[in-house]
């Protein structure tokens, strides 16, 4: 059987990332998450920072944007997931990445729309050309990555149509369909929470 991965979480005391941080620590993976130190005594993320106490998470004060916090932390781990905002732009981590040559999956935070595979008008094509633009580097600093498009699923409408969630891995590995489910009008964070303990469950395949 795979032995669990050691998993760092950057982004993870915000709106998405708390659920992955929690799937994690139930899932039996050793869990550190990166967070500013403003973060810590910020009362909006009280119920989220107890919460992670309480989960055993343990917390690296760093930023994104400050190299040394981001590769001490990186240097401590397996495996790097990223749930930062739309608006946070994760070179950052795939320099530290890069540099630390250790870790042996890297999950950059998407969870939205398959930014290859999308015909958008602005702006979300702009916003789509980015995620794409991550892919790229990640890709050519040959980082081993699972890329989670999960269409849809929080915060929007589904109107129509099935949400699923593929994952994209290199090197072996074509796109794998996880999950599919069938069309809803909305998804809940509940089916959310499910679909990122299978996707754990996905990357020990590869430990
Ligand atoms: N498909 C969908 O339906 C859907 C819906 C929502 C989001 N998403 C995607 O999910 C991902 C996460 O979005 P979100 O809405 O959860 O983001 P969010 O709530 O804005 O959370 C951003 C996270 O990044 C952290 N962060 C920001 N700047 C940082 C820095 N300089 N250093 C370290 N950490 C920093 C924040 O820390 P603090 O807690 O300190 O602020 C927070 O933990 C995005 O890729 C988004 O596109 C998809």
């Amino acid at each position: 059987m795979a032995s669990k991965s050691k998993i760092l979480f950057i982004g993870g005391t915000g709106y998405i990332g708390k659920f992955i941080v929690a799937a994690s620590v139930k899932a039996g993976h050793e869990t550190l998450a990166l967070v500013r130190e403003a973060t810590l005594s910020n009362p909006d993320k009280t119920q989220i920072i107890d919460n992670f106490k309480s989960l055993g998470v343990k917390f690296l004060i760093g930023d994104l944007y400050d190299k040394e916090s981001l590769l001490n932390a990186i240097k401590q781990v397996d495996v790097v997931i990223s749930a930062v905002g739309h608006g946070q732009y994760q070179g950052s981590i795939i320099a530290a990445i890069k540099e630390a040559c250790n870790i042996k999956r890297f999950i950059p935070s998407e969870y939205g729309n398959d930014v290859d595979r999308v015909h958008a008008v602005e702006p979300a094509k702009s916003a789509f050309a980015s995620r794409a633009e991550i892919r790229r580097e990640i890709e050519a600093a040959g980082i081993p990555y699972t890329y989670v498009s999960s269409h849809f699923f929080a915060r929007y409408h589904l109107n129509t149509g099935s949400a699923s969630v593929w994952a994209y891995s290199s090197p072996k590995r074509q796109g794998r369909h996880l999950r599919r489910w069938k069309p809803k009008s909305y998804i809940t964070h509940f089916s959310f929470k499910s679909l990122h303990f299978f996707s754990l469950e996905y990357l020990d395949s590869f430990a």
